[in-house]
């Protein structure tokens, strides 16, 4: 195991009508002027806005509203919100929706205090010193922006989509209640389904020894979250179910698991070009991305993989020939993205071959711009043999 700091110090209000309480916490972690960021509507029709407002009337305090934000968030919106917060003298930010409306809202809160266009925080990634406390009320069970150190930002000039991460923006606080996922469609749940698995899988993906306790938290989280999905796929008003992935999404990707290894996070960085070139969904695409990337480095890392099959999909290993194991348990991952509505290949994603090239010399590779990930160290030549395996 490697040496780590860990800090998660979000503050979480997790169940029933937590969202009465927002007024309670933005005043304790020190607002007085807020500004609500949400997404398209959800949060109108499901009445969520207007509790919101409520509760911090009844708390006295001041807001104004921002709404808007588009699924994989636009930077021009967060232009809007910096000028808005500037004028308005905001001083707490509270993201009411999903991932997209919480990332759009760190967004803001590192972009106000910045002397300069925000959009240098995401193409340099500079350490950062100031920042407007973030809060969330959490919707959908995906990101685990609620409890996590990034914000992921599409640019439209070049359409370029690229993520921020400081341990300054991790939320104040998160209000968590499951019954506002209820109103999530099939489609919506699934992705976020894939998301948080793939969140404990890009940890899961590490070369790093001795991290038997975080591989098996890991493992547990994989199997609760696949056992959960099956039932609010069938029952999305099940409380208990609803909760459990709730709190799995946040697990996934706090870092809880993730602590003491090399983590990969090249199928994150994959992915990321598809969402940028044809705005789908961050999830869907992942469920895309992760089975070609698992065929294309099983090969090198057949035990891990046969591992992952044994443990999360109960396969026995096959000693005499283990690449039997570890192929069978790739394909229960496909097979289950393909069972809970999930696209599995470039066709269903609405992708196109041709476009390969492009989305290649595209992805963002941090330090010598060669080398993606650290599991299985990728050259763009294997890049693009990856999206090569998307095809199906
Ligand atoms: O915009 P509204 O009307 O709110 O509708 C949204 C949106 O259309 C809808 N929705 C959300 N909660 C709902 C609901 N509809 C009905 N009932 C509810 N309770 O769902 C749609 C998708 O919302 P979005 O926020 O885009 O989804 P998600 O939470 O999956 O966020 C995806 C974004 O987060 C980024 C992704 O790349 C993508 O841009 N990520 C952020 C991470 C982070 N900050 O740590 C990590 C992730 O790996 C990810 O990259
Ligand atoms: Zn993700």
């Amino acid at each position: 195991m490697l040496n780590f700091d860990f800090c998660s110090p979000t503050y979480f209000a997790f169940g029933k009508d937590t969202e009465e309480r927002t007024g309670e916490l933005v005043k304790r972690f020190g607002g007085s002027k807020v500004l609500i960021h949400y997404g398209e509507g959800s949060v109108e029709r499901s009445g969520l806005l207007n509790r919101v407002k409520k509760s911090l009337q009844e708390s006295e305090i001041e807001f104004v509203e921002l709404g808007g934000v588009q699924p994989n968030p636009r930077a021009s919106l967060v232009y809007e919100g910096i000028e808005l917060c500037r004028e308005e003298q905001v001083d707490f930010i509270l993201g009411v929706g999903g991932g997209s409306a919480v990332d759009s809202a760190k967004a803001i809160a590192v972009g106000v205090p910045y002397d300069g266009d925000f959009w240098d925080l995401y193409e340099q990634r500079p350490e950062i010193e100031e920042v407007i406390p973030v809060g969330t009320i959490i919707t959908l069970a995906a990101t685990g922006s609620e409890g996590s150190n990034s914000s992921v930002i599409t640019q439209e000039k070049g359409w370029k989509k690229y993520g921020f991460r400081s341990e300054l923006i991790r939320p104040v606080f998160s209000i968590m209640n499951p019954e506002l996922t209820y109103t999530l469609p099939p489609y919506q749940t699934a992705c976020g389904i894939v998301d948080m698995l793939s969140h404990i899988l890009e940890r899961y993906f590490s070369n790093t020894k001795e991290v038997d306790l975080t591989d098996r938290m890991s493992e547990a989280v994989m199997k609760s979250i696949i056992d959960n999905a099956f039932i609010v796929m069938n029952d999305p008003e099940n409380y208990g179910a609803r909760a459990n992935l709730m709190w799995a999404g946040n697990i996934a990707h706090n870092d809880t698991l993730g602590v003491g290894r090399e983590q990969d996070w090249s199928s994150h960085q994959i992915e990321h070009e598809l969402s940028a070139l044809y705005d789908v969904a961050h999830g869907a695409g992942l469920a895309v991305v992760l089975p070609a990337f698992m065929k294309f480095t099983m090969p090198k890392h057949v035990m891990r993989y046969a591992q992952l099959a044994n443990r999360v999909w109960n396969m026995d290993i096959n000693f005499e020939d283990p690449k039997q194991t570890a192929s069978k348990g790739i394909a229960a991952f496909e097979m289950f993205f393909k069972m809970i509505g999930m696209p599995t290949t470039f066709e269903e994603l609405g992708a196109k071959e041709e476009d390969i090239p492009q989305l290649t010399s595209k992805v963002r590779i941090k330090g010598d711009g060669e080398i993606l990930g650290f599991f299985e160290p990728l050259t763009r030549d294997d890049i693009r043999s990856i999206y090569q395996l998307c095809v199906g």
